[in-house]
């Protein structure tokens, strides 16, 4: 199984295409300004915007809300949320992520999803769940690995499942992955709001919530999705609520946090063996991770979590991107993407004893175990156009420098535990003596071998 997995995975990375190089961007990983709880001038306009006004109203009928609610409000209420309404992603936006930056990422991301489908043993179905799908990259670049290795993938029944609360997104992702070929489901209720299927016919569905995707053998793939969840913010044990234009009444276009009163049950997670005067919980990433465990435990499958973030180390990380620049977070809420880094030691709690959770390791160390440097190799050999090749190791350069993103990104991935258990050793008196299988590798977390 592992030689064949490091031929197949040989075999695409030697294939010589080349596809259109996307173009670089600024990234939104750079470190939270040292003092985010200020209020800023308003961005020029006199009229509030919508959000602010909604904020606004909401804050008076019932007083200061926590931050987790206000970054809920700002990036995904349903009319006026920053996902909602905007394409943030790429040079025209206000952030570019990594899939953006370079095909190769999600090709590599398409090689481990089938290696781990081979080291589950084959499943007849495959349904590869993304969660916050942005423009689609990822998954168009993962499909296309999968016709690649068709011959691998042999008859198994492939589907693709995307979680997207962003109307104007998912429509991205439908042109994106199945060109005209989608429709939006007749009823406003319907658990699947979009169906469709790509050119080659693989099905492709969209949902609201993770919990309305179907249950079976399923890879699931979140990158920078995690840190768009909301988070809680506690200082000092008591939790930060947000309140909008409280002790400034007059001025529009910011706002201004003050402490909460009264308990959280959150507190009791963020104050267990905490040494931090200021924690920052993400109950929402919580429960997801929670889903994603008790799906692989009873159905199998595996978990890829790709995102900046910290071992339960750091403590204000909140921060606003627009325009590719630091903005704060309580100016004009909804004109600006709001982030905070994964905490992957409290996911890894959340994840329970059921599954198996590897890593974080670095995207550095994660692409070059995938072999990145190899199919890098590859695509410069069969390219003669200085300004793709320049293009092609600048984001080479961003992916795995780890001065930019190569350190600042993590993969963390949750297994069936049956995936890292020893094989059963052989019975048999002649066999006796010989020691047991170690367990099949899991690629991106182990140096991949190439025979
Ligand atoms: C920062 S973007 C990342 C997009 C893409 N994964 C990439 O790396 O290019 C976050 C994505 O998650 C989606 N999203 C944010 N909150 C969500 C939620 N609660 N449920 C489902 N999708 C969500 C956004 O609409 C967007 O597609």
């Amino acid at each position: 199984m592992r030689a064949l997995l490091c031929v197949k995975a040989q075999q695409l990375l030697s294939r010589g295409f080349i596809h259109p190089v996307r173009p670089a961007a600024a990234v939104r990983w750079q470190a939270a300004p040292s003092k985010l709880f200020c209020s800023s001038a308003p961005d020029g306009n006199n009229k509030p915007p919508s959000m602010l006004r909604h904020l606004t109203s909401k804050i008076k009928a019932t007083g200061p809300i926590p931050v987790a609610e206000y970054m809920r409000e700002v990036l995904t209420n349903p009319v006026t949320g920053y996902y909602v309404r905007n394409n943030m992603l790429g040079p025209e936006g206000d952030f570019i992520t990594s899939p953006e930056i370079s095909q190769i990422f999600g090709e590599l991301i398409g090689v481990w999803i089938i290696s781990e489908w081979m080291g589950a043993g084959q499943p007849k179905q495959l349904q590869l769940v993304e969660l916050g799908p942005g423009k689609g990259s990822l998954a168009s670049d993962v499909i296309r690995v999968f016709s690649q290795l068709q011959s691998v993938l042999g008859g198994a029944s492939v589907s693709l499942h995307l979680v997207e609360v962003s109307p104007a997104l998912s429509l991205l992702q439908a042109q994106n992955l199945t060109g005209n070929r989608s429709q939006e489901a007749d009823a406003e209720d319907d658990l699947v709001y979009r169906r469709g299927e790509t050119e080659a016919g693989l099905p492709v569905s969209w949902y609201r919530r993770l919990d309305d995707v179907p249950t079976g053998f399923s890879i699931f793939v979140a990158h920078e999705f995690f840190d768009a969840l909301p988070i809680h913010k506690f200082q000092d044990g008591e939790r930060l609520e947000g309140g909008v234009g409280g002790h400034r009444p007059r001025e529009a276009g910011h706002a201004e946090v003050c402490r909460g009163a009264g308990s959280d049950p959150g507190l009791d997670v963020a104050r267990a063996d905490e040494k931090r005067d200021h924690v920052e919980v993400s109950a929402e990433g919580g429960v997801i991770v929670q889903q994603l465990a008790r799906r692989i435990i009873e159905d199998g499958g595996a978990a890829l979590i790709i995102d900046y973030g910290h071992n339960g180390t750091k403590t204000d990380t909140f921060r606003g991107f627009k325009g590719h620049q630091l903005h704060d977070v309580l100016a004009s809420p909804g004109s600006a993407d709001l982030t905070a880094d994964v905490d992957f030691n409290y996911l890894r709690r959340m994840a329970g004893g059921g599954v198996a959770c590897l890593g974080p390791v670095t995207q550095n160390t994660f692409l070059k175990n995938m072999g990145i440097d190899t199919r890098m190799q590859i695509l410069l050999r069969n390219c003669s156009d200085p300004s793709t090749r320049k293009q092609l190791i600048s984001s080479y350069n961003m992916l795995t420098n780890p001065a930019k993103m190569g350190e600042r990104f993590h993969f963390f991935s949750l297994l069936h535990p049956s995936r890292l258990a020893k094989p059963q050793k052989p019975q048999g008196l002649k066999l006796e003596k010989k020691k047991s299988p170690a367990p099949l590798p899991v690629a991106g977390f182990t140096e991949l071998k190439f025979a």
